[in-house]
C-alpha cells in the first residue's frame, strides 16, 4: 500500500500553518473524534482528529467521493461500532489507521492525512521539531 504524502493536505486552501494549536488531548470527546474549522468561504479548511486506543490521527474533513465534510452531527466521525470512520453523506467507511475507504462509492480512495503532534498534552498541526 502506498503511503499518502504527509504534505498532500497542503494543496487544500486555507490550511493553517504548522504549529497551529488544535486542542488539548483531554478535550477530545470520549467517542474519540473532534472536528475543527479554520477560515471561511473559499479559504475554509476543515480537519478532524481521531484518537482511539492511544493512537492519534488527523484527516482533512473532505470525503473523496463528493468532497463534502464527513460529519453531519458535529464531532461524530465514527460508525456505530466505532471501528471505522463514516461519511454521513453517502455512507462511505474508512479505516481509522490510514483513511483508506473500504466500503461505499469511493472504495479504494482515501482521506487526506494531516500530520499532527502532541507537546505537553496539547495537539498541534505539523510533525513537530524545529519547524513545527
Ligand atoms: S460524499 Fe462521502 S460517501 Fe458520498
Amino acid at each position: 500500500m502506498a503511503e499518502a504524502s504527509v504534505t498532500a493536505y497542503l494543496r487544500f486552501p486555507g490550511v493553517p500553518p504548522a504549529g497551529t494549536r488544535l486542542c488539548a488531548l483531554h478535550e477530545i470527546p470520549a467517542a474519540g473524534t473532534k472536528g475543527f474549522v479554520f477560515g471561511e468561504d473559499v479559504q475554509r479548511f476543515e480537519l478532524f482528529l481521531v484518537y482511539r486506543e492511544g493512537r492519534l490521527g488527523a484527516f482533512v474533513n473532505d470525503c473523496p467521493h463528493a468532497h463534502t465534510p464527513l460529519d453531519v452531527i458535529q464531532d461524530q466521525f465514527l460508525n456505530l461500532e466505532k471501528s471505522l470512520l463514516l461519511c454521513a453523506t453517502h455512507g462511505a467507511l474508512f479505516r481509522i489507521d490510514d483513511g483508506r475507504c473500504v466500503y461505499g462509492p469511493c472504495k479504494g480512495k482515501a482521506l487526506t492525512p494531516v500530520p499532527v503532534h502532541i507537546k505537553d498534552g496539547v495537539i498541534f498541526i505539523g510533525q513537530g521539531g524545529m519547524n513545527g
